[in-house]
């Protein structure tokens, strides 16, 4: 298998960390390039569900290497929290296994302060962020003061940065959002036990991925969100704070962009969304019922219950086109099963004009009015389908039909959680 980016189509939760599992045991490597603990990956294996959230789901295959790469932000406690579960659940998290980039920037207490504060002074204009301090931890970084995972073998910079910082963070917490000031020690406090814990885990990743190479290892980079969060491409300003298409596989590990060798969509055979944000095909009712009550569709992170409608290929063209997707792997599709009609959205009605593309306009979206096709849908369940040609015809004609006008051919379509109920084509 050559080198392959697997992202996220829609606006997150695809399948990305079930896809990204199964083909981790081919791999020698499996390579985070973005986001932070704001991901939530749910892994089915055996019978257990594993919830990752800053740890590469490969790391249920003891063979492959995981490896956190400069893109993503870090959270030193959550991350300390993940690797404890996982070794408390039988899982290798060893040094050896985990490698992460010197040049992650840390997520600290006032990212986190910042980025509530923010979204209860909005109200109704909130993103609906998870509260992680993602937004804020990118803002330093751009912002050029940042305080980096490198930064933790010399305390003197890190204490330098985070008293600059609090200086300004400080007016802002209590002048403006009404919070109680930050002390540096109580920063401090936050990331010196973990500091030196995680020492032994730090790598110059891009040095370490081209020894995986070196050895004939294939390397498969693991996207978090979705393409419509994408900090550029997605339904601006409801979006992350990263780079989320496959592209940024490439600055956000340390690798040319010519060893980004196949892209895998993944999609989800409806649309979810969590947090503010048009979503044009979402159903309110009873289909939207149905999705979220069979599909389970509650955050990983934050719990809250996802909005759900009908398939969007409007948004997913585009995704195709901004990643160079090659091909699909189509998730839940089982969750279809008893809706006795399902919709595809094939273009928008906009400002009087028929579109094949999402608006660039902010609010664009949201004036989006969906053109369906209607096709038959299944009752049979998908249980024990492990063929594409067991699947019910409506079901076959569901995804050829997903295929023709995504115009990318699905390699894959899951029908369940577990590692066994994945149709490979
Ligand atoms: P990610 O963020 O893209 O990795 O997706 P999440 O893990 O947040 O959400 C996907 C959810 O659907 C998880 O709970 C998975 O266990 C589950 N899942 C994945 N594939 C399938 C499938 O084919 N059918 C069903 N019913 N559930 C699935
Ligand atoms: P995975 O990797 C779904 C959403 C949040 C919010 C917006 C900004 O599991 O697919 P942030 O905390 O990133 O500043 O929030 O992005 N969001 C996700 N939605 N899946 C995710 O990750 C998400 N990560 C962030 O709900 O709307
Ligand atoms: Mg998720």
């Amino acid at each position: 298998m050559p080198n392959l980016v697997v992202i996220g189509t829609q606006w997150g939760d695809e399948g990305k960390g079930k896809i990204v599992d199964l083909l981790a045991a081919q791999v020698a490597a499996v390579v985070r390039f973005q986001g932070g603990h704001n991901a939530g990956h749910t892994v089915s294996v055996g019978g257990e569900e594993y919830k990752l959230r800053l740890i590469p789901s490969g790391i249920l295959h003891p063979g492959t290497i995981c490896m956190l790469g400069n893109g993503v932000v870090l959270d030193l406690e959550e991350l300390c929290a993940e690797i404890d579960a996982l070794v408390a659940r039988g899982v290798d998290v060893g040094p050896e296994r985990l490698r992460i980039s010197r040049k992650c920037h840390l997520i600290l207490p006032y990212h986190r302060l910042l980025d509530k504060a923010r979204e209860n002074f909005k109200g109704d204009g909130k993103i609906g962020t998870t509260g992680r301090g993602i937004g804020p931890c990118y803002e330093d970084k751009a912002g050029r003061c940042g305080v980096r995972v490198c930064d933790l073998e010399d305390m003197d910079l890190v204490r330098r940065k985070i008293r600059l910082a609090l200086d300004e963070k400080n007016v802002l917490l209590a002048g403006l959002y009404s919070q109680k000031p930050l002390t540096e020690r109580e920063v401090l406090e936050r990331i010196e036990g973990s500091a030196a814990r995680i020492q032994p885990y730090l790598a110059d990743i891009s040095e370490e991925m081209a020894r995986v190479e070196g050895a004939g290892g294939e390397i498969l980079f693991e996207g978090a969100q979705g393409s419509h969060l994408d900090i550029d491409h997605g339904t601006y300003p409801f979006v992350t704070s990263s780079s989320t298409v496959a592209g940024n596989a490439a600055a956000g590990s340390g690798i040319g962009p010519d060893h980004l060798h196949r892209v895998l969509g993944v999609v989800k055979a409806y649309t979810t969304r969590v947090g503010s944000g048009a979503m044009p095909t979402e159903q309110a009712g009873e289909i939207g019922g149905h999705l979220q009550k069979k599909g389970a569709e509650f955050g990983t992170v934050t719990g809250r219950p996802r909005r759900c409608g009908w398939l969007d290929l409007v948004i997913l063209r585009e995704s195709v086109r901004l990643s160079g997707v090659n091909s699909l792997a189509v998730t839940k599709l089982d969750v279809l099963s008893g809706l006795p009609e399902l919709k595809i959205c094939v273009a928008y009605n906009y400002r009087g004009r028929v579109v094949e593309y999402p608006p660039q306009a902010e609010g664009g979206l949201g004036e989006s009015v969906p053109v369906y096709e209607t096709l038959g849908g299944w009752t049979r369940s998908l249980d024990g389908i492990r063929s594409f040609a067991e699947l019910p015809a409506a079901a076959r004609d569901y995804v050829r039909r997903l295929e023709e006008l995504a115009e990318r051919p699905v390699s894959m379509v899951s029908v369940g959680p577990e590692r066994d109920r994945t149709i490979m084509r």
